[in-house]
């Protein structure tokens, strides 16, 4: 049983004008198609061709298997990243996830700033994650495929920061597109979603 691409949570020109559909044309359909088949190519005919992403993910890490834990995480990721987003997203936090915010970085601002300076620091490609780590928020970074999903930490938003995220958007200007994500994108339901699910 192969794994499969996740249709994305709503229609390709929904994030316009922030994101593109050319964008998520090539983004969902090129970039995030390939490592589901590269994936799938790895683990045909092995005990995990009928395991799930993430548990692909995690044996990968846990065997050091680092060409197919580059291919899972990614998988793993963009469907994350997705459902990071939604066209009735951005701006302050609502619900439970704005109090621990608070609680746990001193206000939506710093959170915010915390959060872009993860992304810009990122050199090369990665990610930008908000994640619950012992019960407390804290924003990381991760190069490449990396995934808190593997260091025992709970993902709660993450933002993909490689360049195939936004140069078609925002040619270079990773700080404007990580500003649209606060701004305009950032699915505080799924967040919120993601903190009950803890
Ligand atoms: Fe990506």
């Amino acid at each position: 049983m192969a794994i499969e691409l996740p249709a994305l949570p709503y229609a390709q020109d929904a994030l316009e004008p922030h994101i593109s559909a050319n964008t998520l044309s090539f983004h969902h359909g090129k970039h995030h198609n390939a490592y589901v088949t590269k994936c799938n190519e790895l683990i045909a005919g092995t005990d995990l061709d009928s395991a799930t992403v993430e548990e692909i993910t995690k044996a990968a890490h846990a065997k050091g298997d680092q060409g197919l834990f580059n291919q899972a995480a990614q998988v793993w990721n963009h469907t994350f990243y997705w459902n990071s987003m939604s066209p009735n997203g951005g701006g302050a936090p609502t619900g439970d996830i704005a109090d621990k915010i608070k609680e746990d970085f001193g206000s939506y601002e710093e959170f915010a700033t915390a959060f872009k300076n993860a992304g810009a620091t990122q050199f090369g490609s990665g990610w930008a994650w908000l994640v619950l780590d012992g019960g407390k928020l804290a924003v990381e970074k991760t190069p490449n495929a990396g995934t808190p999903l593997v260091d025992g930490k709970t993902p709660i938003i993450t933002m993909d920061v490689w360049e195939h995220a936004y140069y078609l958007d925002f040619q270079n200007r990773r700080p404007d597109y990580m500003g649209a994500f606060l701004t305009h994108l950032i699915n505080w339901d799924f967040a919120n979603a993601n903190l009950k699910a803890a």
